[in-house]
């Protein structure tokens, strides 16, 4: 853990042990460079502590590059609460609640709302601690929001690689159904695009089949479906050396945090001649909804044309991208570098 803290490119890592859950709490503060930390709070089992710093410090700097993106008065930081085994209601919320204390403690140096493992409920049971919280359920739950600017996304890399300027018809797999997979599924259910979807939760999966008239399958090998568009909602890192040279899609886009394993994979799926919709950009519609709301003070309608906007700067990266033969991550970094190296807009 000293090693990968020491050798972070980010600011700072508040630590904690929480003894009565046996869990380790890490806030990582990546840059605050355009503005205080703020980032979602994940929770889940990890098979050790370090792979949830790991986690933590990558995901937070896929919050810095996010609110780059977006031009976002906001510091790339993230929670994560590394659970060592499944903990049961009573635990979970105890748990939250101490961990809202250690969030009160930081002042506003840092902000949190939903992410894996904290759904917009358990943001409600955070914020019993503290004021720096956003995205409770009925009281901003990003969930529909993110999803709103994966459709945007989609759209945008439809036009790209498929030369179509609509969902309809188009086989998308939703790898991952929940707090924005779910809402994605209706979204593009209206837009009469072919959906299939896998979720560890076979309940879930059942659900939606039924409801959506989506077709069903297994979620370890839902990256190997034939489809036009497959979309990761769930767990980072799905895109590697390993799942990539059996893809089977045109295009990825989806909503997942940190959807490559390495940096290499981004080259990896353009060799491919699969065109990757960088995460960071067509993700950000939650962390748009989020702060455009409660910290800008922006109506609901004009949080949707900013989120809709998210195909348009898509549709920048990918022309720049094509111009140089190059992964279109690539030219997402450098947009979101020269918006750092600018400093806060007005
Ligand atoms: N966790 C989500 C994300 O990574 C939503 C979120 C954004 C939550 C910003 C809190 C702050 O975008």
């Amino acid at each position: 853990m000293e090693q990968l803290i020491r050798g972070w490119d980010g600011e700072y890592v508040v630590t904690r042990y929480d003894a009565a859950a046996d869990a380790w709490i890490f806030i990582a503060i990546h840059s605050t460079r355009l503005g205080p930390g703020s980032g979602g709070t994940r929770m889940r089992v990890y098979r050790a502590p370090v792979e949830g710093l790991d986690d933590a410090q990558r995901l937070a700097r896929g919050m810095t590059l996010k609110w780059a993106g977006v031009d976002f008065p906001r510091g790339g930081a993230k929670g994560v609460i590394a659970l060592s085994k499944l903990v049961d209601d009573s635990q979970r919320e105890s748990l939250l609640e101490r961990y809202g204390l250690i969030v009160e403690s930081l002042r506003g140096g840092f902000s949190t709302g939903p992410d894996l493992g904290v759904g917009p409920d358990l943001v409600g049971v955070i914020a019993r601690q503290t004021q720096y919280v956003s995205g409770i359920r009925g009281a901003g739950d990003p969930g529909p929001w993110t999803a709103l600017g994966v459709v945007a996304s989609m759209e945008a890399a439809a036009a790209e690689a498929l030369g179509r300027d609509d969902l309809s018809g188009l086989s998308i797999v939703v790898q991952g159904i929940g707090d924005v997979g779910l809402p994605l599924c209706g979204l593009l259910s209206e837009r009469g695009a072919r959906l299939v979807v896998a979720d560890v939760d076979e309940m879930r999966v059942r659900r939606v089949a039924e409801e959506l008239g989506a077709e069903a399958v297994d979620p370890g090998p839902a990256h190997e479906t034939p489809c036009d568009i497959f979309a990761p909602c769930a767990v980072g890192g799905t895109l590697n050396s390993t799942t990539i040279p059996r893809l089977q899609c045109k295009v990825v886009a989806g909503s997942a945090n940190n959807q490559l394993q390495r940096p290499a994979d981004a080259d990896a799926l353009h060799e491919r001649g699969i065109l990757y919709a960088p995460d960071f950009i067509n993700n950000s519609g939650g962390a748009v909804y989020i702060v455009g709301t409660e910290a800008l003070g922006w109506s609901e309608e004009k949080v949707r044309e900013k989120i809709l906007g998210i195909g348009g700067v898509l549709g920048e990266i990918f022309r720049e991208a094509r111009a140089n033969d190059e992964a279109p991550v690539l030219a997402a970094e450098r947009l979101a570098r020269r918006v750092l190296d600018r400093g806060p807009g007005t």
